[in-house]
């Protein structure tokens, strides 16, 4: 959610283009407009540009020589989509320029306390920021701001200092002999440094070509913990794929794999054993969007399997309306990016009433890992597509296993390595099996006015999270809704122009699902049944379209089913000329409430 990239270099040199490169790999953060403000000669100059980063390079000035630099690609929370929001932010006297990630929740109150003099050119909470530096300097600013901030700023006058600064907003710096970096995401640093430090939460550094200083809000020097750049960060490659979003779902079986090696190799889930579990008495599992529909499903698998109860919350309603927490509550935080802003609050409200904490989460380096009792690593590898799709599939491995685990410690069994084997059935299994009749499904939603995503049970996740990916990139609205609750008011949407998507695994509940789906017959709405068990031909008399995916254990089958939706979701993306990396008004890693 919005990318930053601060630059100081020993010499000066054309350092535009290395710029917006940079700023190409922070893309996925937020793409409504971006900018860039090079130090040249005491001058700023400033080029900016609305839309995705394309456009600044069209406008952007490479011929000028500079050695220090700040660029931001915005996702707009306060203020519109327009040129005079875009990032950098200068102040009205000039000395200050900055780029901002995060709210500042108090800019109002700053604004008529302290501003009055200053005509602001846009209507960002930002554009405060290097107007109070004016008049008070960077730390004595910090000390007045509420919210949330990772910020890099810049002063004319000081032209061999960098400031930077984080709550609640993660921020990275690496240095070596001859330049510094700064950015909101390390993958940045990829190619060009080595070891980079994570700023610590509510602390601040000043970055020089060829050293940091770092300070807590106290002012006291602090030394936070150097990171090797390690092959996560450096994974970021789209190859020979069209959009990262069809790379990383065809990279399903290899996370699997990867979850699965390891898992093998580093007992992760030993941690929690008897002694961890001690007295727990119930299990939440937290996140938002498609992480949200994970711990919906790992729900599933822990109460099926070891029979604690459990409960899934979205983290923005765990954090406002919370249920009873306590030492005797363990709360599971699962989140693709690790940063996302309600999930890490919740985080710290569990923590403030003694809960233990586990995180299930894909980026190893971020906020959430580093704030739980204990890191269940997803192994996704980096994801760069705004959709999360082989992160949801590989929570959904974790969770699995992690289920598992739980059901050995519940019957006072010690961690057993062999509860892998369960998943290792699924490698067997064609991930994208029948794929090569998707675009008939293609065909079929873009010639139906209203789409729906029915099932029961576990296969109802599948449809939440099928409605989701299809919402998400091809602006379709879209219903999701368990089978038996149709009948309870959504049926009278149903009409001639309704496609229905049945999800349906579980040989139990069949003759449930194909009721549901004979009462959208009778309204004339059209059934996709989308199944992997073996049916009569009586099961299928008002199945309009079939879809079957690889068979597999029912227990492992919505693993299965989830990537034939992820995968028309993008297909009908691609058929709307649509661009599936990005879609409008989203940003991957939302680290703003
Ligand atoms: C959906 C999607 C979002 C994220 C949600 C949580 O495709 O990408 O719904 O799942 O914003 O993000 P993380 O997992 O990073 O906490």
């Amino acid at each position: 959610m919005c990318g930053i990239i601060g630059y100081i270099g020993q010499n000066k040199d054309f350092i535009t283009k290395q710029m917006i490169n940079s700023l190409k790999k922070l893309e996925y953060r937020g793409y409504d407009s971006s900018g860039i403000c090079l130090l040249c000669d005491s001058e700023f100059k400033v080029y900016k540009s609305l839309g995705e980063i394309k456009n600044l390079e069209q406008v952007a000035n490479y011929n000028v020589l500079s050695h220090m630099a700040i660029a931001h690609t915005r996702w707009a929370t306060h203020g519109k989509v327009c040129f005079e929001n875009i990032h950098p932010h200068t102040s009205q006297k000039g000395n200050w320029s900055l780029v901002h990630n995060g709210i500042i929740e108090n800019y109002e109150e700053l604004k008529l306390k302290y501003l009055k003099d200053v005509s602001f050119y846009g209507e960002t909470d930002t554009e405060i920021l290097p107007n109070l530096m004016e008049k008070f300097g960077f730390y004595e600013t910090l000390k007045l701001l509420k919210g949330s901030f990772g910020i890099c700023a810049i002063n004319k006058n000081e032209p061999n200092k960098m400031y930077v600064a984080r709550q609640h907003s993660p921020l990275y710096v690496a240095t070596n002999n001859n330049v510094s970096m700064v950015a909101s995401d390390p993958i940045v640093f990829a190619d060009k440094f080595e070891y980079y430090t994570p700023l610590q939460e509510q602390s601040y550094a000043v970055v020089e070509f060829n050293k940091v200083k770092f300070f807590d809000f106290n002012n006291e020097e602090i030394s936070p913990q150097k990171h090797k750049l390690g092959v996560f960060e450096k994974s970021a490659q789209k190859g020979n794929y069209p959009y990262f979003a069809e790379k990383e779902i065809k990279e399903i079986p290899r996370v699997l794999e990867n979850v699965i090696e390891n898992y093998e190799q580093t007992p992760y889930l030993e941690k929690i054993d008897y002694n961890f579990l001690k007295n727990i008495e119930k299990i939440y599992l937290i996140g938002c969007g498609t992480a949200y529909h994970a711990c919906l499903m790992g729900e599933k698998y822990i109460e099926k399997n070891a029979k604690i109860p459990c409960k899934a919350f979205y983290a923005s309603e765990f954090r406002y309306s919370p249920p009873i927490i306590n030492e005797k509550t363990l709360c599971i935080y699962s989140s693709q990016s690790g940063e996302t802003a309600d999930t890490l609050m919740s985080l710290n409200l569990a923590k403030e009433k003694g809960a233990k904490t586990i995180a299930l989460v894909n980026v190893p380096y971020s906020s959430i890992a580093k704030n739980c009792d204990i890191i269940l690593p997803i192994c996704a590898g980096m994801e760069i597509a705004v959709i999360s799709t082989k992160a949801y599939s590989s929570m959904l491995f974790v969770f699995y296993l992690l289920a598992k685990h739980l059901e050995n410690i519940k019957n006072n069994k010690k961690y057993d390595k062999n509860i892998i084997n369960n998943l290792k059935i699924l490698k067997k299994c064609n991930f994208l099996k029948n794929i090569n009749k998707i675009n008939k499904f293609v065909n079929l939603i873009n010639n139906n006015e209203k789409i729906f995503f029915i099932g029961k049970d576990e296969d109802y996740i599948t449809s939440m999270e099928a409605s989701l990916k299809l919402k998400e990139i091809t602006y379709i609205n879209c219903i999701s809704i368990p089978s038996g609750e149709l009948k309870h008011g959504t049926l009278a949407l149903v009409d001639d122009k309704s496609l229905v998507f049945v999800t349906a695994t579980n040989k139990d509940v069949l003759d449930k699902n194909l009721a549901s789906a004979s009462e959208i017959k009778s309204r004339l709405g059209k059934i996709v049944l989308v199944t992997n068990l073996t049916l009569s031909k009586q099961d299928l008399k008002n199945v309009d379209y079939l879809f079957t995916f690889d068979s597999c254990p029912m227990e492992l089958s919505s693993m299965l089913a989830i990537t034939f939706y992820q995968y028309l979701a993008y297909k009908t993306c691609i058929s709307k000329k649509l661009n599936p990396d990005k879609p409008r008004n989203l940003a991957k890693s939302v680290t703003v409430e």
